[in-house]
């Protein structure tokens, strides 16, 4: 919401891992053109459902965040809230290749993921490291910055730790 707030949001926008598209059904109501994509056909059901009974056009597609090509569209802006913490080493390069192949050049990709001082005892996906985020952006892209956020939850009485970036493609 930040984001919109500050005119940081070019379109078309894509949220990558969308899950059930409240994101991306809170950027159309803003008026920007805005798709969603989840690996999950059941999430999918229940984005294309919120949007019916909303009246909020968006467009969801079952598509793995992996092979983006086959969209066979182009975005202004890609955001990621809580994907990208989730993929392993060889899937983080492969990400990065799909997003660059669908972000058009000097497009914002804006990534929520857990960062490395959320405690570990609760389980939950991958810490990241600032460092990993730099050296997995480092060809063909700029990391404008990494900074400290929240991520909304329910098992946290005052959110997760994360890091919100943003970076931007050569
Ligand atoms: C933690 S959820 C985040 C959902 C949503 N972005 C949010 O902020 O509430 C991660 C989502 O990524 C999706 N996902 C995981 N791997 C994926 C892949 N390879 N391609 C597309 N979606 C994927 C999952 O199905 C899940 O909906």
């Amino acid at each position: 919401m930040r984001l919109e707030q500050a005119g940081r949001i070019g379109v078309p926008v894509l949220d990558v891992g969308c899950g059930t598209g409240e994101n991306a059904l809170y950027l159309a109501q803003q008026g920007h053109e805005a798709w969603g994509v989840d690996a999950s056909s059941r999430a999918i059901r229940k984005a294309k459902a919120k949007s019916k009974g909303r009246g909020i056009p968006v467009t969801f597609r079952v598509a793995d965040a992996l092979n983006l090509g086959r969209l066979g569209r182009t975005f202004e802006t890609v955001i990621d809230s809580g994907l990208f913490h989730t993929f392993s080493d060889p899937e983080r390069v492969r990400f990065v290749d799909s997003v660059g192949g669908v972000l058009h050049r000097g497009g914002s990709y804006f990534m929520l993921a857990f960062c490395d001082q959320e405690p570990a005892d609760w389980g939950g996906p991958r810490r990241v490291t600032q460092e990993e985020i730099r050296a997995t952006f480092r060809e063909g892209w700029t990391v404008e910055s990494v900074q400290p956020a929240k991520f909304a939850s329910k098992i946290h009485r005052d959110g997760g730790l994360a890091w919100l970036s943003t970076v931007t493609r050569l």
